[in-house]
């Protein structure tokens, strides 16, 4: 069974990107970088973000990981901090729908092995 599949599918993954989002744009660190993106955009790049977590392939994800944020670090708008934030929030909102620890601690690793993709390094 997936990682995918053990956290709960995609209904997981709809509740996960709903408080994954509210956190994002409660933190005055990161919600200026997606004031420019309209509703739509920003669910689908969040549901395409837990479903690579989730399905383990983020190591996999390098390249694209890279181009979708080459302009955000070109520009000088984010840096290990906003990564730091990122992933912070993304442990809270597991932990907030009683994920457990053995698959928290897995979705953390794969996250943290796209930083230096996300931070073009
Ligand atoms: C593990 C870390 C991360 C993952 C897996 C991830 C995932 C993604 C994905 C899938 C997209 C959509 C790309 C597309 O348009 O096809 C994206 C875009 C974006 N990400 Fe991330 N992201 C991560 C970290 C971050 C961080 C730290 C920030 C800083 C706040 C950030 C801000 C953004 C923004 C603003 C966009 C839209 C860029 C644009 O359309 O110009 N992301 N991300």
């Amino acid at each position: 069974m997936s990682l995918y599949d053990e956290v709960g599918g995609a209904a997981a993954i709809d509740a996960a990107v709903d408080g994954f989002y509210g956190k994002v744009l409660a933190d005055p660190l990161l919600s200026p970088l997606f004031a420019s993106m309209d509703m739509t955009a920003m669910r689908r790049k969040q549901k395409m973000f837990f479903a690579a977590v989730f399905k383990g392939e983020a190591n996999g994800a390098d390249g694209y990981m890279r181009s979708a944020h080459k302009r955000l670090v070109d520009d000088g708008l984010i840096g290990d901090a906003h990564f730091d934030a990122v992933a912070l929030h993304l442990q809270a909102t597991l932990e907030d729908l009683s994920v457990p620890g053995h698959l928290v601690r897995q979705i953390m690793t794969a996250a943290a092995g796209l930083r230096n993709a996300v931070l073009n390094r």
